[in-house]
């Protein structure tokens, strides 16, 4: 591939500061992409008596995280790095596991995504405030809100449960 080049930034964050905060949302977008296709797998492969409200609630949350999915990666480019755009590449920065394929139950599908939403959070939590000692404020605030978002998210999935 060409190298380009691009006009160097000047926006009060270094090169140095601005690549760890890229490295940090390259993580964050791979748990995205990991989250985003296990609903999509859900949505799909569900069975049991709540099928019909659950298979709409996981399109209405994996709609959600492809919004995320694209704003965190145009937030990398924002700081002048380079989005990972290939499935090899997010599923090796990913901390959360991805599942087969195969027929689940509701109730089993739940729990499975409350756990990741819960890993999400905390490493988001994390995130913010890494992203706020290097003094990337805009970068903060973006994953505040992302962190606010997936909490919202693992409500309404727990919420589900008995
Ligand atoms: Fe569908």
């Amino acid at each position: 591939m060409k190298d380009i080049e691009m006009l160097p930034m000047n926006i009060g964050l270094d090169e140095e500061v601005r690549e760890k905060v890229c490295a940090t949302l390259a993580g964050v977008l791979a748990n995205q992409h990991v989250l985003y296709i296990k609903k999509r797998n859900y949505h799909w492969n569900l069975v049991g008596e709540r099928f019909h409200t659950l298979h709409e609630f996981y399109e209405a949350q994996y709609t959600q995280i492809e919004k995320a999915i694209d704003e965190t990666a145009e937030r990398i480019r924002q700081l002048g790095g380079v989005a990972p755009g290939s499935m090899a590449e997010f599923l090796e920065a990913a901390t959360l596991e991805e599942v087969k394929g195969g027929l689940i139950h509701g109730e089993d599908s739940i729990k499975a995504l409350v756990n990741d939403h819960d890993v999400v959070i905390k490493g988001l939590r994390t995130a913010v405030a890494e992203v706020e000692s290097q003094g990337d404020a805009g970068t903060a605030d973006f994953l505040t809100a992302l962190m606010q978002s997936h909490e919202q998210m693992g409500w309404m999935l727990r919420s589900f449960l008995r």
